[in-house]
This record gives structure tokens, C-alpha cells and sequence, in this order.
């Protein structure tokens, strides 16, 4: 079985989404010590803007490529500005291909990823769960749903820390509850996939 581990924070050793998706991963492979599993740092090494001729590089096929092979792939996604970075959004620009992850017809869009298992671990600074006063701002996990949704993968797993940087007490109380939760989620998703 193959893990692609993304990870798209700005930040490094400070980085809630890093730490997160470090901990998925980790509570992965402890689950499958087999697993192969693939690493891709996104802002040590951002993928350029979306362009015709930057698709069909070989390193951008290389990147949908990884993308296709992997059964379980563990998404770090940071809000900055509201939504993800634009690292994660040139990545997703990679993956969003016609014919290769979705394909329209007459009967509208089918997506074509729907046997991946996914995992993001998505950290906020403000408050943005449902009945917050920021909900209506949140467009990283209602952008990811929708993106994911539209390749197929219909029933992804979010692990949220929010609040982060509320204060020190709200971040580690967050963070927590989030590591927390990564391993009855990797417990889950293997359970799925097997
Ligand atoms: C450039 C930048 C922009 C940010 N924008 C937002 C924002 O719009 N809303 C928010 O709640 N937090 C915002 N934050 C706080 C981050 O969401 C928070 O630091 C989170 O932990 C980012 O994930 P990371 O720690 O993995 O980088 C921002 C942080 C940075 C550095």
C-alpha cells in the first residue's frame, strides 16, 4: 500500500499542520509497517503556477503520477488568508486533470479518484466551526470538500486544530486534541482501505 504525505505549511519547525500530518503518518505506518510512503514538501519545493506548458512537464506528470499511485495520501493544508496556500492550490492545479482524476459527460462531471483514502489535517488561527461568528469566512475546508468531492473522494477525513493563535493555552489545547485524533482516524481509514 502507498501513503503520499503533502505537507504546504510556510512555516517549519512552528508549523501545527506539519506537526499533524507528521503524527497521521506516523500512526500509519505503525498500523502498516509495510507502507510505502512518499513525502512531498511543497513549500521547500512549490510547484509553479498553472500554466498549459507547466502541465505537461515531466515533473508535473511525475507529480499527478504520485498523486494516481498512492491508495492513502495525508494532506497538510495551513489557512492563510482565508483559505489554503497557494502552494497546496498549484498542487491541487496538478491533480484537477481532465481524463486523468475526473472526466466530464453527458450525464456531468465523474470523478475518477474515488478509491483514495485522504486525510487532511488542516490548522486555523481564528475560529471558523459551524455556528461560529467566522464560519462563513472558512474557504479552506469548504474549498478542499469541494475539490476532493469533484475527483471522487466524496468522504474525506478532516482533523481541524483551530484557534492556534488565540493564545498559547488555545493553540496547545487544539494541537493536542488534533494529535489526539490521528490515530483512531488511521485506524479507520486502514480499516476502509483493507
Ligand atoms: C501568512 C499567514 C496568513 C494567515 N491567515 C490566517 C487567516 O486568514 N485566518 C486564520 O484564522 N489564521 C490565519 N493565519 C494563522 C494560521 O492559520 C495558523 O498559524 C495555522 O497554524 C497555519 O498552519 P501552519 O502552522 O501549519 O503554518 C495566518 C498565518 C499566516 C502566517
Amino acid at each position: 500500500m502507498k501513503l503520499l504525505h503533502i505537507d504546504s505549511s510556510i512555516q517549519a519547525d512552528s508549523s501545527a499542520s506539519r506537526a499533524i500530518t507528521s503524527e497521521i503518518v506516523k500512526q500509519f505506518r505503525a498500523r502498516d509497517p509495510g507502507l510505502e510512503i512518499d513525502y512531498r514538501d511543497l513549500a521547500a519545493a512549490p510547484l509553479p503556477h498553472l500554466s498549459f506548458a507547466g502541465l505537461a512537464t515531466p515533473e508535473a506528470q511525475a507529480v499527478l503520477e504520485d498523486f494516481l499511485a498512492a491508495d492513502i495520501v495525508v494532506i497538510g493544508a495551513p489557512m492563510y488568508n482565508f483559505t489554503i496556500s497557494s502552494q497546496l492550490k498549484a498542487w491541487l492545479d496538478h491533480i484537477l486533470i481532465a481524463g486523468r482524476t475526473f472526466s466530464y459527460g453527458p450525464e456531468g462531471v465523474t470523478g475518477l479518484a474515488g478509491g483514495k483514502r485522504v486525510v487532511v489535517a488542516l490548522s486555523r488561527g481564528g475560529l471558523y466551526s459551524e455556528g461560529m461568528p467566522g464560519a462563513a469566512n472558512e474557504h479552506a475546508e469548504t474549498y478542499l470538500r469541494a475539490v476532493l468531492g469533484f475527483i471522487g473522494i466524496a468522504d474525506p477525513e478532516f482533523i481541524v486544530a483551530e484557534g492556534v493563535a488565540l493564545g498559547p493555552d488555545q493553540r496547545q489545547a487544539a494541537l493536542e486534541a488534533a494529535l489526539a485524533r490521528s490515530a483512531p482516524v488511521a485506524g479507520s481509514v486502514l480499516a476502509r482501505a483493507a
